[in-house]
């Protein structure tokens, strides 16, 4: 193919993708198979890595494409981003209408739209390309993070072909909106934290937002954030605002009239922007139309209502449907319509006079807290739950909540008997909040972790520095259960019909005391479980059979070792191929792989380092489970090569195993402890005892800045 031709396909692929992806991350219409969406990536792929000057920033190719940065340049809003009023019931939305009534000399239509639970954020397109994004900040500056909103699938990189210099001509425009995650996301981004072994976020919002405000933009591109296109602002070209702020002419949408408003000039039938071709946008449904055609994702459950009752009958019907969909939302924004008349109306303060925020009740709800019982983990946690009253909250009725461990109950003071606060975030299990101390009668007694385990009775240890205290007995029945359900979960063994129930039977009758008493069962043992026929039997007994050749990043994972779930158990089986290399492998040679830090190569050679694990994985191998997996080669290359690191101290932007996965990948080691072959020391706030350590033997010291330059 000559230059020629292939600069035509490059640009025929990248219509072709663009269009796929708007059907489906806009649209949510997909037309094209996975197979021939990935075909289509992979020859533009190809083509641009044989002609690298045909690569582009906004090519679908480069949504990944920036490297970490060591901080956010600020970014400064043309024009200002406004907060809004709130109204929390119907008797504020109709003061709220009556004022824009009477300020506006009559009646007036809405425009209703979610209120999208997540990150506003800004993005300015040039010419029709992605240029710039920042986050909200103040209002008037926030954090330039167009790296990160790059790899957010649903923001396009380049606006619909035609639609923007039809309607701007020259223009550039500013697009807001708010970054999401989608709960769905949520649900599966904390899944893999929890098996990680990291800190699960307390709600969706809390996760984009951080997702947002990451450095390394691929760690942005591993939330998978999702985006919703609310309002646009017009900023002429002509007058380079870069260049010529003083006579820069800004023509707004929906947006902030008090900063400049001798400045601002409404897009609409009356106000028509000189350099604009904007055929007589004049409301703020046209222009959410507007963004659809321009293919930015708009939220489609928007409405329009012809007065105040439908507003209310909106707001209501979504505070009762909020929990059908797939993103969190906290109420209903009510926008006046008519652009011409929101510039009139103004703004009072900080809050646009137009506008207001009509908020949903909090899924907060107050009852007894009966008591606190304990159920055992299968790592031997004991986990303290709250026994409640029963009470509606976001629509279903609460019995239980967590309350985490006992350091949560004694820092927040909640006592048996106390009336509590509990709330739902997101779809995770309700929480305590709190106790709501006016409402505490009598003297009620702190709560006290036994000193042995409620289920066998063994002593419980509460290794200092811990948050949870833990039973000793590994071979406690709580425990065994535990175990056993998670070996025969799905991500693990995938033994189907060993679920809940069956697990409980076995462990009860003293069938199955540990994971390899599972390959020992028969039928004469099986038919002792109640309810068990000759069917169910053979069936169970076929499954336990095929489950022995899921291989050794399954049987890792089934292990339920601590801190080791589906991703780590893959990275160890790929590196080390056997069981037998990883029980062998030292701490420090565990730690050379991909994204195992000193805590998780602590705990599995803690694991190995029990006879009785020891025994029961030889069971395991003499049952005929297999225990290898194809081995995987390591990164022989990267700048780190050769270095080792020592990792100390909270860092602000990175998890421990954030930043250790990338020294590995860069081809680093990261070890846990400091010696004179350490290269590099990479503390943050609060280091421990290895920072006195590295600089008594002269180890340079860094912050994660300097880790940031050295990867660069
Ligand atoms: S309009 C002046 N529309 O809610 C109007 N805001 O205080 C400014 N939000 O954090 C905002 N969904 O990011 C608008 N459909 C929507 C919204 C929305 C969510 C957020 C916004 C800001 C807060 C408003």
């Amino acid at each position: 193919m000559t230059a020629k031709t292939a600069s035509e396909r490059v640009r025929e692929l990248r219509s072709l993708i663009e269009d796929a992806n708007h059907r489906y991350y806009v649209l949510d219409d997909p037309q094209l198979s996975d197979a021939d969406y990935d075909s289509l990536l992979r020859e533009l792929l190809d083509l641009e890595d044989r002609y690298p000057e045909l690569r582009t920033a906004d090519s679908p190719t480069q949504r990944v494409g920036a490297a970490p940065a060591e901080r956010f340049a600020p970014y400064e809003h043309r024009v200002a981003m406004l907060s809004l009023a709130n109204a929390t019931n119907e008797a504020e939305l109709r003061a709220f209408d009556e004022r824009v009534r009477k300020l506006a000399g009559g009646a007036q239509s809405y425009v209703v739209e979610l209120k999208i639970d997540g990150l506003a954020t800004s993005l300015q397109y040039r010419d029709g390309a992605l240029e710039r994004g920042g986050t909200r900040g103040d209002g008037r500056v926030g954090e330039d993070v167009t790296p990160n909103l790059r790899t957010i699938s649903s923001i396009p990189l380049r606006l619909r072909s035609g639609q923007a210099h039809e309607h701007f001509g020259d223009g550039a425009i500013e697009v807001r909106g708010e970054v999401y995650l989608r709960k769905s996301d949520f649900e599966r981004l904390n899944a893999e934290r929890e098996r990680a072994g990291l800190p699960v976020f307390a709600n969706p919002r809390n996760a984009a937002s951080g997702g947002v405000r990451q450095l390394d933009p691929r760690l942005t591109a591993e939330r998978k954030l999702s985006f919703f296109a609310y309002a646009i602002v017009m900023v002429s070209l002509s007058n380079h605002p870069e260049q010529r702020p003083k006579r820069n002419v800004m023509v707004s949408l929906s947006n902030h009239p008090e900063q400049r408003p001798e400045r601002n000039v409404i897009l609409s039938g009356r106000h028509k922007a000189p350099q604009s071709k904007g055929d007589g946008i004049a409301t703020q449904w046209e222009s959410l139309e507007l963004l659809k055609k321009l293919g930015l994702p708009v939220n489609p459950h928007v409405a329009r209502c012809a007065n105040i009752d439908e507003v209310i009958a909106y707001c209501e019907r979504w505070e009762a449907k909020r929990e059908d969909l797939d993103y969190e939302i906290d109420g209903v924004v009510v926008k006046v319509d008519d652009l011409a008349t929101q510039e009139r109306l103004g703004a009072a303060g900080r809050d646009p006079r137009w506008a207001v925020a009509y908020k949903f009740k909090p899924r907060e709800a107050r009852t007894k807290l009966l008591d606190i019982v304990i159920t055992v983990g299968r790592t031997g946690t004991l986990n303290p739950n709250a026994v409640l009253e029963p009470v509606q909250l976001g629509g279903v009725t609460v019995r239980n909540a967590t309350l985490h461990n006992e350091e949560y109950i004694a820092s927040n003071d909640i006592r048996p008997g106390d009336i509590v606060l509990v709330t739902r975030a997101g779809d995770v299990i309700p929480r305590v909040v709190g106790p709501v101390l006016s409402e505490r009668k009598g003297k009620l007694r702190r709560f006290v972790m036994p000193d042995r385990c409620p289920v066998c009775g063994a002593d419980v240890d509460h290794p200092e520095g811990e948050a949870m205290s833990r039973c000793t007995n590994a071979a406690c029945p709580a425990q065994v259960l535990e175990r056993v359900r998670h070996f025969c979960s799905r991500g693990a063994m995938d033994i189907e019909g060993i679920g809940d129930v069956m697990a409980q039977q076995l462990t009860e009758l003293e069938l199955v005391e540990d994971i390899a008493d599972i390959y020992a069962l028969d039928e004469k043992k099986l038919a002792t479980v109640p309810r068990t026929g000759e069917k169910t039997i053979a069936n169970l007994l076929r499954n336990i059979e095929s489950s022995k050749s899921r291989g050794l990043a399954r049987v890792l994972t089934g292990l339920g070792i601590r801190f080791v779930g589906t991703q780590t158990a893959q990275i160890l089986a790929g590196d080390f191929g056997t069981i037998d290399d990883i029980a062998a492998a030292s701490a420090g040679e565990l730690q050379q792989c991909e994204g195992i830090g000193p805590e998780v190569a602590a705990s599995v050679s803690l694991f190995f380092a029990q006879r009785a694990n020891r025994a029961m994985i030889e069971r395991l191998r003499k049952a005929g489970v297999a225990m290898n997996a194809p081995k995987r080669a390591r990164a022989a290359s990267g700048k780190l090569m050769g270095k080792t690191f020592v990792l100390t101290g909270t860092l602000p932007n990175l998890t421990r195993d954030e930043a250790a996965s990338l020294i590995t990948e860069a081809g680093g080691k990261v070890s846990g402890s400091v010696s004179k072959k350490t290269n590099y020391v990479v503390a943050g706030s609060e280091p421990g005892s290895k920072y006195d350590k590295a600089q008594s033997l002269g180890i340079t010291i860094l912050d994660e800045a300097g880790l940031r330059s050295l990867l660069a």
